[in-house]
């Protein structure tokens, strides 16, 4: 299971790219208007932070518009992956990009028949968006369970499921445990999935009773 960071925060992605756990960025234009900082300037500065996949979303609303947008962003640097809406102009022009071999995310998927459609265009990436499903009553997980049962179904898809709109750790668990290929995580879910009293109560007392015993390792220069 890979693991994308969904931010815009260089310093954050910079600190956690040096855990070695970061397959991917995800931003989107909420994300970037909270840095202040111009869109082509966030985007390179994570390009160079982190090789894989980094989702940067076109702002316009028609395919043609979409395209020239994307065309643009892709010049950013390789791994840009551009990030268009799921809608009929955003399947329009994920065919385009993906016949001209972009990799393309489709985002603000809320329903499996958007994400078949999805897949059918060609993209690289469908995002669905759980934790607002979740805001409104619904099952954001239900609808990740749909996708990942219909994209095995159908092998010729290639399209990977990228769970997003993630709120808490369970969720993270939950789209392993359906076999999603990626969680996208604000930093905060991430530096939480470490987090377990037991492991801090074990290690305090390995440590205690080190100190107690003297314990040392020599030529670690510590
Ligand atoms: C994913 O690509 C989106 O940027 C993100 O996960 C949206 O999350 P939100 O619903 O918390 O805004």
């Amino acid at each position: 299971m890979k693991f994308f960071i969904d931010t815009a925060d260089v310093q954050e992605i910079r600190s956690l790219a040096a855990t070695g756990l970061v397959d991917g960025v995800t931003t989107n234009p909420t994300l970037a208007a909270k840095t202040g900082r111009p869109l082509f300037d966030i985007i390179a500065e994570i390009c160079e932070i982190v090789d894989g996949p980094v989702s940067a979303e076109v702002l316009a609303t028609e395919a043609p518009a979409m395209v020239r947008e994307a065309n643009v962003l892709r010049t950013i640097a390789e791994n840009v992956a551009i990030k268009l809406p799921l809608t009929f102009e955003g399947l329009r022009a994920c065919r385009i990009l993906a016949d001209d071999g972009a990799k393309v995310n489709m985002t603000l998927c809320f329903s499996a028949t958007q994400a078949i459609l999805a897949a059918k265009a060609g993209a690289a990436f469908v995002s669905p968006f759980v934790g607002r499903l979740d805001d409104i009553g619904e099952d954001g997980m239900g609808l990740v369970d749909e996708i990942v049962r219909i994209y095995n179904a159908y092998p010729r898809f290639e399209t990977e499921v990228l769970v997003a709109s993630v709120r808490n750790p369970g969720h993270v668990l939950q789209a392993a445990l359906l076999g999603a290929d990626i969680v996208t995580l604000p930093p905060k879910i991430l530096r939480q999935l470490v987090c377990h009293p037991l492991t801090d109560a074990g290690l305090a007392a390995f440590l205690a009773d080190a100190k107690k015993a003297g314990l040392v390792i020599p030529g670690a220069g510590t």
